[in-house]
Parts: C-alpha cells; structure tokens; sequence
C-alpha cells in the first residue's frame, strides 16, 4: 500500500507500542486519529507530535474501546474529520488479571469490534475502498503464559479471530487485508504491569520469574515493532498473516497447517 495521503485510526496511540506506530505512520504521510482513553497522556502526545508534524495531520480523540458507543464515535470522527479511512490498528491492551472481564472486553471484545466496525467503512461489500487491519496481539496469543492466563486467553482469542475473518475478506471480496502482530516483551510501561497486586491478583507471585523472563529473551524497542507494522502495511500479500517478533528472531511468521476446510463462495 502505497502510504503518503492515507488515513489511519490507531487504539492505544497515547503511549507505547500505539503512539510509535502513529509516529511512523505521520512520518510515512499517513494521517493519524490518536484514539485512546488517557486524555492527559493522550494529549500530551498530539501536543508533542505537532513538534515534529502538521497539526492538521493527526487529531487526538478520546475513547474507552470497551464502550461500544465510544467506538463507533472514534470511527465516525476519524471519517468525519480526514474524509476516509484506510489503516486501522486494534492496539489499545491492558495487562490485568484481576479485572479479568474488561481485560477480555479490551483486549478481544473491543479488538472484533473495532474490526467489524472497520469493516463498515472500508469493506469494498459496502461500497468502501478496501484497505488494512493490523490487530496488535502478543506471543502470548500463540503460547501460554502462566503468570497471565486471561491475558494468554485474549490474545489466542484475537490470533484465531484475525486469522478467520481474513479469509472471510478474501473470500468474500471486502479488500481489506487483516493481519496480526504477536511481539514478546517489548519496552512500554505495559511491562510495569506485573509489578502491580492490584492488577495481577494471585499471579502476582510470578513477578521475579517473569523478570528473569525477560532478562533471559530481551526487551524489544518499540520501533521494531514499527518496523513490522510498515511491512505488514506495504506487502500486498500478506492476509492473515501472523507475524511474530521476538530478540533472537527478528519479524518472522507463524506456520500453521493448511485449513482443513476451505469453505468456497459461489
Ligand atoms: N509491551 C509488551 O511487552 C507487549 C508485548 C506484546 C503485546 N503487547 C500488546 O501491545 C499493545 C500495546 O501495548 P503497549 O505495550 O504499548 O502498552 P501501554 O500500556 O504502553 O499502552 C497502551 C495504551 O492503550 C491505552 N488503553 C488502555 N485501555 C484502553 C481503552 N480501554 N481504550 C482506549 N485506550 C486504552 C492506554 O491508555 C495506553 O495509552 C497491547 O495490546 C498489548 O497487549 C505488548
């Protein structure tokens, strides 16, 4: 996809992996709605990214993802405001188990949401021009992690969506290419979650080993995870794809066995 002019609408854009994607995307020409729910932080982002970038290419809006209402507003600003909408990343994530409803309504509920109602504007089925989903999970969406089963359980839970409703897409002629980024630790104050009781509840006691965890793979940089947003962005093929980042690899992919079914259309 070629990228100058586009416009994307980025969850979780006021801090961590979602505000480094807005930034690369605002440097590529993109124009960017920062959604997310911290106003403060989420303005102190704009204000921030105007030092760099025409103000008039990103606007910052806030929302609450797990409130459908507040979604679907985001959409119709975003829309509103830029006039279209081409690149869509579900990022906004919250790493607690204690709170284990919203965390699935954040990390899974508000993730299918925000693709079905990406898919309202982009969906070439509703007269839209097509365009791409990137859906952030997490190696723990391919793998378990013991100190955060929910957090594990939401993760697989967007992998297995995204890989579905992308050969819905394809199948059904949307246009849009819907794929998922699953990186390991990656340095964002989401890390300092584990060190929290009150957000990690009886798998608190895990802390230490995940510090050793982490020691033992690496922290990523966020601009690694850019690196793998940008190619998901202009390699035209890649449709469900569930790209994995970690230390020792680098931006690889998954390899599942080919579907069983492949239901046809027609
Ligand atoms: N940091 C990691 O190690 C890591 C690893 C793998 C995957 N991820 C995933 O990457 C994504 C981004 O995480 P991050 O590390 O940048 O975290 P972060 O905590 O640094 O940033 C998350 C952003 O999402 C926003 N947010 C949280 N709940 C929201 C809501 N209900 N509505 C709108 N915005 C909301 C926060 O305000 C924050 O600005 C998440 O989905 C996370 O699960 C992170």
């Amino acid at each position: 996809m070629e990228l100058l002019g586009r416009v994307a609408l980025v969850t979780g854009a006021a801090q961590g992996i979602g505000r480094s994607f807005a930034e690369a995307l605002l440097r590529h020409g993109v124009k960017v709605a920062l959604v997310d729910v911290n106003g403060s932080a989420g303005e102190a982002c704009k204000k921030a990214l105007d030092m760099e970038f025409d103000a008039a290419c990103s606007v910052f809006i806030t929302c609450d993802v797990g409130s459908p209402e507040q979604l679907k507003y985001a959409f119709r600003k975003t829309t509103d405001y830029f006039g279209s909408l081409d690149i869509v990343c579900n990022n906004a994530g919250v790493n607690n188990e204690n709170d284990w409803e919203r965390t699935i309504n954040i990390n899974l509920t508000s993730v299918i949401r925000g693709t079905y109602i990406a898919l309202e504007y982009m969906s070439k089925e509703n007269g839209g021009k097509g365009g791409v989903i990137v859906n952030v999970a997490s190696l723990a969406g391919i793998f378990p992690a013991p100190h955060g089963p929910v957090y594990t359980a939401t993760k697989h839970g967007v992998v297995g969506f995204t890989r579905a409703i992308a050969l819905t897409s394809k199948l059904s002629g949307y246009g849009v290419r819907i794929n998922t980024i699953c990186p390991a630790f990656v340095d964002t104050p989401l890390l300092n979650s584990v060190n929290c009781e009150e957000m990690m509840g009886k798998y608190y006691i895990f802390k230490d080993s995940v510090a050793k965890l982490m020691q033992h793979y690496g922290v990523l940089e966020p601009a690694l995870i850019v690196q793998g947003l940008m190619k998901i962005l202009q390699e035209e093929e890649l449709n469900g794809a569930v790209m994995k980042i970690t230390k020792s690899k680098g931006i690889h992919f998954e390899n599942y066995e080919a579907s069983l079914i492949q239901p046809e259309l027609k």
